[in-house]
């Protein structure tokens, strides 16, 4: 059984190596997007592979896909015993744009005690904590439970082989929950844990007008202008409130009561430091909720991209033939993103002028997702928190998604305990992402404690 005295211990003695051993994997640029990092992604796995092997995980393997590989291991002690499913990702977002960072995206340096890389928090340094909670058990009288690591390379890209790899694999990943360090905290003195997060419908719009560029003189203003149709459109998408105005789109959502509302709106947040934090002397969102509100329970749509027409150096006078945005529906509980994508498609082809083509392509969604607390597994990670952080951690709703956790509930039939370590300051998918070294040494420990209380708790 390892104990908290244990586990402070043992990281004193291998703090150096834990980092440069993290170091090491921040080093690989593992950019799942991109067909140019294919070699590093693989270079990232074998090196997952590697580590769970000297750490001393029985099964390891890389399994490849149809995309980029999974790395499994496991550590069976005995079929009693309840098993943990650990996942993760080891692919990272881009690192564009490179000359908003301060230093070298896959050159990892520590700066104001943050580490400071690509992947550093989402989501490298948070598996990692898992390898290296891994082994501290194994060093400290073995593991307390089983557990089952799966490991993959397309969570940035939507996790489609993912998919497939655990319907082809339900005996193999059998297990009694599901346990992922892929969210944030609050902040360091306010420990908490995620038990919601959203869904998600992405789409690509694309508007097509006259059969060529034109003149913005010649035909300015007698011909449509695809981009200014497209603006048109995406303003008409929401009302004075902030309210999505696609028809059906609020039917299935699940309403709060007041009570639980107001149990939400206990965790500390200070509206004042969240807007000097982005620089802005507002915000703004649906009318009648909250920040918190807005960002955990609340449906929202946003553009994420948009183009056309001429962006070079100087002016060009030109009425475009085509115009493009990339739209995401974030999604809350019963909400499906199916039906999502369907009413946006109808509702835009419906307000589409004549004078225009419009094309919606759909890309990824993913289902919403709620953590049960009252389990056994919810009840060992809020101990281990505690036991580290010194505070109950404060139950949160994520607005970010992880679209495979409700396809684990599906067809795995498993629960996900969000064991999240980062901050929002992280600044994941942005320039000088970065991840706090109290943050990864302490989450090595709460980990290796949550093992310790499941296998206490669930003893079959
Ligand atoms: N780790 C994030 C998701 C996340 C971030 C959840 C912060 C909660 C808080 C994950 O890697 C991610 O970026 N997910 C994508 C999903 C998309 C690619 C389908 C997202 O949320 O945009
Ligand atoms: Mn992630
Ligand atoms: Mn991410």
């Amino acid at each position: 059984m390892i104990t908290k005295e244990e586990t402070g211990k043992y990281l004193q003695e291998n703090k150096q190596r834990f980092l440069d051993e993290l170091f090491d994997l921040l080093r690989i640029p593992s950019v799942s997007a991109d067909p140019k990092f294919k070699g590093d992604v693989k270079k990232a796995a074998e090196f997952m592979k590697a580590k769970f092997e000297e750490a001393g995980a029985d099964n390891v393997e890389v399994c490849e896909t149809a995309g980029h590989p999974i790395v499994y291991a496991d550590k069976i002690i005995d079929p009693e015993l309840p098993t943990v499913l650990v996942y993760g990702h080891y692919d990272v977002q881009p690192a564009d744009p490179y000359e908003l960072w301060d230093s070298e995206p896959f050159n990892p340096v520590i700066k104001d005690g943050k580490i400071v890389a690509r992947g550093s928090a989402d989501d490298k340094g948070q598996v990692y904590i898992h390898v290296k909670a891994f082994e501290m058990m194994m060093k400290n009288g073995g593991v307390p439970c089983n557990v089952k690591f799966m490991i993959e390379g397309e969570e940035e890209v939507g996790s489609e082989n993912l998919e497939i790899f655990i319907a082809e694999n339900k005996e193999k990943l059998k297990s009694d929950v599901i346990v992922i360090s892929d969210t944030s905290m609050i902040a360091n003195e306010h420990p908490s844990m995620a038990v919601s997060l959203k869904g998600i419908s992405y789409l690509e719009i694309e508007v097509t007008g006259p059969n060529r560029d034109l003149h913005s003189g010649v035909y300015g203003g007698a011909v449509a202008n695809p981009i200014n149709v497209l603006c048109r459109m995406i303003t008409s998408l929401q009302d004075e409130n902030r309210k999505v105005t696609v028809p059906g789109f609020y039917d299935q959502v699940l309403e709060l009561t007041q009570a639980e509302r107001d149990e939400m709106n206990k965790a500390p947040f200070n509206l004042e430091n969240y807007k000097k934090d982005l620089a802005i002397e507002d915000v703004e969102g649906e009318a009648s909720y909250n920040t918190l509100e807005r960002m955990g329970i609340r449906p929202t749509l946003d553009v994420n991209g948009i183009w056309g027409g001429y962006i070079g150096e100087g002016a060009k006078t030109v009425l475009p033939s085509k115009a493009s945005a990339k739209i995401s529906m974030r999604l809350v509980p019963n909400q499906n993103h199916r039906e999502i994508t369907k009413l946006f498609q109808n509702h835009l082809e419906s307000i589409a002028p004549k004078s225009v083509k419009v094309k919606v392509k759909p890309h990824h969604g993913g289902m919403p997702y709620v953590t049960p607390t009252d389990t056994d597994s919810y009840k060992a990670a809020e101990k281990a928190f505690e036991k580290v952080w010194g505070k109950k951690p404060i139950p949160t709703r994520e607005g970010g998604s992880i679209p495979i956790v409700s396809l684990f509930k599906d067809i795995l039939g498993l629960d996900s305990i969000l064991m999240g370590f980062g901050l929002n300051s992280d600044a994941i998918h942005s320039p000088n992402e970065s991840f706090g070294v109290e943050n990864y040494l302490k989450g090595i420990e709460t980990v290796a404690l949550f093992h310790q209380y499941f296998a206490e708790l669930g003893k079959k």
